[in-house]
């Protein structure tokens, strides 16, 4: 991975490379840590990052679920991001803030154990690749079903729930796929390993219901720009055998932004269709702050103004 200079750890900016934990760490052992994939894109107004605040309240909201109290606000994780970007001198990045059950009394109750928390940004291409964001990815439905409502809490983006992630994308990627498809507990298709997914089928556009899924921020962004343009999006439980019959499939995702999935289990899908391409062109538009109607999702970061006598 590329390394920027300074990383942001527990209110201090530290070299990238003295950013470290304890071994006896408690996140390290059992999973207990939270985190985001937040992406900023360089814009004509300086560097841009999407639906920032979703994103910080989205972590807030993993962290009180799986009750980790974060020692700092949105607004101060806001302004240390903000300052962060600065410091690297990047205009666009990936930013990645965590936070963990550190060091202290080991167990599983482990609450006197202190919260940390951690910010890393660094410049990331899309995470399937450009090739992919134009042709088309080729996908397997996994043998591993995505983690259950019952088990855990799906709805949070927990470091713990990416072991099931992980084991969905080394089975594909093992049998000459770009990307997992998972399942549910129910056998209905849930998301990716690392994104939601939409079918277009017969003039519908369709998605799994936002239950038991992680609620991805792409995806809302997506549903919302699909309803500008005058398309009906319905969330309904969507059989596998429909990512089969469908015309144009496609996953939503931070990382990966929009990408067209051209095959699923050697079905042929093909070429990306018109409603995959109107909407990604839509939502890069969005996202490179060409979209004047969507100025609002991006939190723009200060340069420090110019002196001039
Ligand atoms: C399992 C999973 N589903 C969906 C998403 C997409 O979420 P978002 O659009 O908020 O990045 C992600 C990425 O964060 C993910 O890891």
């Amino acid at each position: 991975m590329e390394k920027s200079e300074w990383i942001w750890m527990n209110g201090d900016f530290v070299a990238w490379d003295d950013a470290k934990v304890h071994v006896l760490t408690h996140g390290l052992h059992y999973g207990s840590g939270v985190f985001e994939g937040i992406r900023c894109y360089e814009s004509q107004d300086g560097p841009a990052i999407f639906r920032h605040r979703e994103h910080l309240e989205r972590l807030a909201k993993s962290a009180e679920l799986y009750y980790l109290t974060i020692p700092y606000s949105v607004g101060e994780l806001r302004d240390a991001t903000h300052e962060l970007i600065r410091r690297n001198g990047l205009e666009s990045c990936y930013i990645r803030p965590l936070a963990f059950r550190g060091y202290g009394e080991m167990g599983l109750y482990a609450q006197s154990t202190p919260v940390e928390v951690a910010i890393a940004v660094w410049p990331w291409g899309v995470y399937l690749g450009e090739e992919g964001k134009r042709k088309g990815v080729r996908a397997k439905v996994s043998s591993w079903r995505r983690i259950s409502p019952d088990s855990l809490v799906t709805q949070a983006k927990a470091s713990g729930h990416y072991l099931n992630s992980i084991l969905a994308k080394l089975e594909t990627t093992h049998a000459g796929f770009q990307e997992a498809i998972m399942l549910d507990h129910s056998g209905f298709v849930s998301e990716a390993s690392g994104e939601n997914i939409f079918i277009v089928r017969d003039g519908e556009i369709a998605t799994p219901p936002a239950g038991a899924i992680l609620d991805g921020i792409t995806r809302k962004t997506v549903i919302k720009i699909a309803h500008d343009l005058g398309y009906e999006v319905i969330e309904r439980a969507i059989a596998p055998s429909e990512l089969t019959l469908a015309q144009e499939v496609f996953l939503t995702g931070t990382a990966a932004e929009l990408v067209p999935v051209r095959e699923v289990d050697e079905h042929l899908i093909g070429d990306p269709g018109e409603v995959t391409r109107t909407l990604q062109a839509k939502l890069d538009d969005a996202l490179h702050g060409r979209a004047q109607e969507y100025a609002g999702w991006l939190d723009i970061v200060e340069q420090p103004s110019k002196v001039t006598t």
